[in-house]
Formats: structure tokens, sequence, C-alpha cells
């Protein structure tokens, strides 16, 4: 996607949000704005059980390997020791560590798992309920929101 379009596609979801109908078009968004991330990026997805925040980050990891001839063979996702924590995969353009705070019980938890070390890596984070510990967000994180809309979901882009 050009540089045009991708602006476009950022401020409609900071403005009116993107009205997004089905599980392959959220995966499609996701790869979109992958497109736009660098090297200590941080996305914080907000938003209740099956909003969609899952087949966006797949979509993430997908737009990361996008293009990439490596990346064919090594878009797989890679386990960690961690891995029913945080899912790791690399390959792509930056790597993308994928973590979920759903199951989280407290900060300690997450900081157990190294989480201010993925912080420092050069690569990109995504988290799944990011509320549960905002303190733990970095302030630079962008944070979008994911809600239901009668079957579809409505995607916004709260701050970044
Ligand atoms: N835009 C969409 N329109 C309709 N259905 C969707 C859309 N996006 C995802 N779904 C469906 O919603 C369900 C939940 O999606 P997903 O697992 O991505 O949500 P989630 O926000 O990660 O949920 P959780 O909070 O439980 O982790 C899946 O069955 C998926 O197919
Ligand atoms: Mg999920």
């Amino acid at each position: 996607m050009n540089t045009d379009s991708y602006s476009q596609r950022m401020a409609q979801l900071s403005e009116t949000g993107v009205r997004v109908d089905s599980p392959e078009a959220m995966i499609a968004l996701g790869r979109e704005v992958a497109a736009g991330l660098h090297a200590g990026s941080v996305l914080a997805l907000q938003g209740g059980l099956g909003a969609g925040k899952t087949h966006f980050t797949k979509g993430i990891a997908e737009g990361l390997v996008e293009g990439l001839v490596e990346g064919l063979n090594c878009s797989l996702e890679v386990t960690s020791p961690t891995f029913t924590l945080v899912h790791e995969y690399q390959g792509g353009r930056l790597p993308l560590y994928h973590f979920d705070f759903y199951r989280m019980d407290s900060e300690d938890e997450v900081l157990r798992i190294a989480w201010d070390e993925y912080l420092d890596e050069d690569g990109v984070v995504v988290v799944e309920w990011p509320d549960k510990f905002p303190g733990l967000i970095p302030a630079a994180a962008t944070w979008l929101s994911f809600d239901h809309d009668d079957g579809a979901r409505i995607v916004k882009l709260l701050h970044s």
C-alpha cells in the first residue's frame, strides 16, 4: 500500500474509526497498520472479549513479513520459554512480540516474563487487555479500541 493510502487509513482510524465487517477484513487492517510500525513500536489493543484484537495482530504479523523473501520460511510463530504468555514472530521486517494480559494476575507476573526486556528489543510489542495494567504500558504506545457493532467491529485510534 502506498504512503497516501496509509495516511488516509490512519486519519480514518483516528477521526471516525473504521468499520470492519469480517475476520478477514480485520486481518487485512492489521496488515495495513503494520506498514507504519518501526523498531520500538508498542500497540495497546483495548476492547472486550471477541472484539477482534487477535485477528488484527495476526494481520500485523503477516504485514511484517509481506514482501520479504526470507519471511516465506520464517513467518511461523517461534515458541519461547514463556510461549503460552508471549507469542514471538521472527523473520519479518521487525520481530513481533504478542502479549495478552487477560490471564495475567498482577503486574509482577507480567514483569516476571521479562516484559521490560521485550520493550527494550528493537521490535514491535502488541498487547491485548492493556487496560488491566496500564502502568506497564509506555507513554509512547499507540492505543487502539475494538468494539462490537452488530456482527461487525469498529476499530479506533485512541491516541498515539
Ligand atoms: N471484524 C470482524 N467481524 C466479524 N467477526 C470478527 C471480526 N473480527 C474478528 N471476528 C471474530 O470474532 C471472534 C473473536 O476474534 P478475536 O479472537 O480476534 O478477538 P479478541 O479481541 O482477540 O478476543 P479476546 O479478548 O478473547 O482475546 C472470532 O471468531 C473472529 O472470527
Ligand atoms: Mg485475543
